[in-house]
Parts: C-alpha cells; sequence; structure tokens
C-alpha cells in the first residue's frame, strides 16, 4: 500500500515527505496504522549522523501510537482495531531475559533491528523500488509502517493515542527507573538529576511508590517547575555545588535513591556522588555519547553505594507499558504538561527545531 512518511535520505539533511511503498504484514509482522508520534532525542541523534548504527534511507520515529490494521500469520495477541503503543524494546515472552523477572533486555530480534530490519532480515518500506530502513524497529514517521507483533503493546481502548504514545520512550523510561529498576521504597529521599521527558517521568515515579522527598536538579527554571508539578518537593538549579547542596539538604548523608536522565558523565558522576552511604541507589537512565566513560572514586562503592543502569526504564513493554496507561487513565500521572506542541507530519522538521532549542518537553505529530 502507499503511505505518506518521512524519509530521512542522508544524515544531516532534513526529513523529506514522501509517498512510500508499506508491504505486509508477513507471519508474526503487524500492520500499523500510526495516530500519533512524539519526537525523541533519539531521532535526532541518528539524523545526526553520529549514531554508528544508524543506516540511511530509513523511516525515524520510534514514541507511536497507533491503530492494528492487519495481522500476519500466526499473530495471536492483536487483531485488527487494537490500540497499541510501539516498542523499540520488544518482549517476547520466551528467550531467557524476558521469562526472567530482573530484565526487560529481550534478545528475541535485537541484532536485524539494530540493522533496520524487521526480524526476517528484510524491509517492508521503500521506494520506487528502493529499500527503506526501519528504525528502532518502529518507524513511526509514517502513516502505515510494520512493526513485529513482540514489540506492540496492546493499551486500553479509551486511552487518547496522541497521549499514550509518550509512553512508547522517554515516559516509560523515567517511570520505570523510579518503579521497576530501583523500586523506590516509601517514604525515602530520591534526588532526579535532569527536567526533560525522563526525568520527569521519574519524579512521577518516584511520587507512584511513595517516597516522602523528590529532590529535582536541572539548569532551566521552567522544567523544575513542571518537576513541582510532578510532586518533587525541592528544587535546585544545577551549578557546581549540586552535590554539597544535596548532602547538606540531607544531614550530610546523600539520597536513598538518585535518578542520572541528562545523558552527561559529569552529571552521572554527581547522582554517584550524590547517593547515600550504605544503601543508596544511584539509577542510570541518560544515554551518553559514544566512547565517553563513568568515573567513580571506588571508596563510593565499598561505603555501600550500588549503581543501576537502566533501558526504557526496566519495562516488560507489553506486559507493564498497558499498566502505566491504566495508571495514567485512573488519574495518577498528569501528562499534559509534558505536550508542548502539536505537529502534522509536514511540521516534522520543526519538531526537531523546537527539541534543539529545548522548547517545551515533547512535540506531538497528530496524523
Ligand atoms: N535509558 C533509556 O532507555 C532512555 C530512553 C529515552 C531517553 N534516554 C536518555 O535519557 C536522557 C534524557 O532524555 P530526555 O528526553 O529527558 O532529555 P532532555 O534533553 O529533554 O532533558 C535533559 C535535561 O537535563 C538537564 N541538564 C543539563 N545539564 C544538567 C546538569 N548539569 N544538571 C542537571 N540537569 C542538567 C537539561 O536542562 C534538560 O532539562 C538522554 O540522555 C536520553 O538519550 C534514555
Ligand atoms: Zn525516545
Ligand atoms: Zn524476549
Amino acid at each position: 500500500m502507499k503511505a505518506r512518511a518521512a524519509v530521512a535520505w542522508e544524515p544531516k539533511k532534513p526529513l523529506v515527505i514522501e509517498e512510500i511503498e508499506v508491504e505486509g504484514p508477513e507471519e508474526g509482522e503487524v500492520l500499523l496504522k500510526v495516530v500519533a508520534t512524539g519526537v525523541c532525542h533519539t531521532d535526532a541523534f541518528t539524523l545526526s549522523g553520529d549514531d554508528p548504527e544508524g543506516a540511511f534511507p530509513c523511516v525515524l520515529g520510534h514514541e507511536g501510537g497507533g491503530i492494528v490494521e492487519k495481522v500476519g500469520e500466526g499473530v495471536s495477541s492483536l487483531a485488527p482495531g487494537d490500540k497499541v503503543v510501539t516498542l523499540f524494546s520488544p518482549q517476547c515472552r520466551e528467550c531467557v531475559h524476558c521469562v526472567d523477572p530482573r530484565t526487560n533486555l529481550c534478545m528475541a530480534i535485537r541484532a536485524e533491528q539494530n540493522l533496520g530490519h524487521l526480524p526476517d532480515g528484510t524491509t517492508r518500506l521503500s521506494r520506487d523500488g528502493e529499500d527503506i530502513r526501519h528504525f528502532m524497529g518502529t518507524s513511526t514517521f509514517a502513516e502505515y509502517t510494520v512493526m513485529p507483533e513482540i514489540a506492540l503493546a496492546k493499551i486500553n481502548p479509551e486511552a487518547p493515542l496522541d497521549h499514550a504514545c509518550l509512553f512508547a520512550c522517554g515516559l516509560s523510561t523515567g517511570l520505570g527507573a523510579a518503579m521497576y529498576t530501583a523500586k523506590v521504597e516509601p517514604g525515602t529521599t530520591c534526588a532526579v538529576f535532569g527536567a526533560g521527558m525522563v526525568g520527569l517521568g521519574a519524579v512521577a515515579g518516584a511520587r507512584l511508590m511513595g517516597a516522602e522527598r523528590i529532590i529535582c536538579v536541572d539548569l532551566s527554571e521552567d522544567r523544575l517547575e513542571l518537576a513541582k508539578g510532578q510532586g518533587a518537593t525541592d528544587l535546585k538549579v544545577a551549578d557546581e555545588n549540586t552535590v554539597q547542596w544535596i548532602l547538606d539538604e540531607t544531614g550530610g548523608m546523600g539520597a536513598d535513591y538518585t535518578f542520572e536522565a541528562t545523558g552527561l558523565v559529569k552529571v552521572m558522576e554527581q547522582a554517584v556522588e550524590a547517593t547515600r552511604m550504605a544503601w543508596g541507589l544511584c539509577t542510570v537512565a541518560g544515554v551518553a555519547g559514544k566512547g565517553e566513560t563513568l568515573d567513580i572514586v571506588p571508596r563510593l562503592l565499598i561505603t555501600g553505594r550500588r549503581v543501576a543502569g537502566s533501558s526504557f526504564g526496566g519495562v516488560k513493554g507489553r506486559d507493564q507499558v498497558p499498566e502505566l496507561v491504566d495508571r495514567w487513565m485512573a488519574g495518577d500521572i498528569d501528562i499534559d504538561p509534558f505536550i508542548s506542541h502539536e505537529l502534522s507530519l509536514e511540521e516534522v522538521n520543526r519538531g526537531f527545531e523546537l527539541m534543539e532549542a529545548q522548547d517545551g518537553i515533547r512535540s506531538v505529530i497528530r496524523f
């Protein structure tokens, strides 16, 4: 079938709206009518050419919400008409990691997904006979896309997709970092570094888990105000004394849980240093630049601090994204303040500009 899509023909060039050919779905795949999609830093990172795994031409976009249009052979968990959120982090429910409660890192389709292919090693997207790669197994900057069944979370049919799409990436990553990776205990003190989509999600997740104090640190006062709306109790404009300030605020001990959501290794170091001795846990959610390393004084670890990484917030997508969406529908999570701009597909490049300018938290494209 024909569909309009924003194609990234090469790095560093604006996306071009094209009419592309979408084939399939083949066995185990689903044809998805995309209803809304967020524009995220990871799309910009790959478009910048700095992503060593970026393959062009491709259709970017990975924060999608849509409706199942058609299912391929063998697809049993989804049917036409189902509302779904896309998962760049799939859940096959069968691999060694999926059956273990300690991780969400499904092993089923990683290799081909990283190459821009569907699991069988081919693509369903093309234009004038030229193959176009998939991106993160999702490619949501298109009216229609084809995805593996295991990379779609079926959500509440009442959930508006132009909001629910945020659960496809940053929001679930932040919520999950607090809820599933750190498993914040009630009555504790948390410190969140960064108040973008991920950090704000971590603030909300810490609140849902019953944290007593939630310190949020960012360079932007506007973003700190948003953190307050999500439940932050203490706000700190970042400066060279951030760590000392947190220590002073916590009787010299540091926070029970810290969360890093900036992608800056210097801030990751601060997050480790601001963690409480004896049992403090630092959860790193930010993605650092290629080749960068994190320096930690080993004494901080010997004296009981721990460091954990969190990919997609440790969220097992097909099981837990629907649960998070239900909590939002129940009024436990307020996501309206995160949607700063609504754009059409034709305005996708403006979405990148707004993100670059840090204008708002998320632009959402509606089809
Ligand atoms: N682990 C995952 O699966 C996953 C998923 C999505 C995004 N990410 C990563 O999470 C990070 C955050 O994503 P985002 O969308 O929220 O980004 P963002 O750019 O919107 O937010 C980052 C925030 O950090 C703040 N900041 C910058 N320097 C700071 C400092 N010194 N101290 C405190 N705050 C500072 C910025 O002002 C900004 O508000 C990125 O690195 C992104 O790549 C990871
Ligand atoms: Zn993203
Ligand atoms: Zn798996």
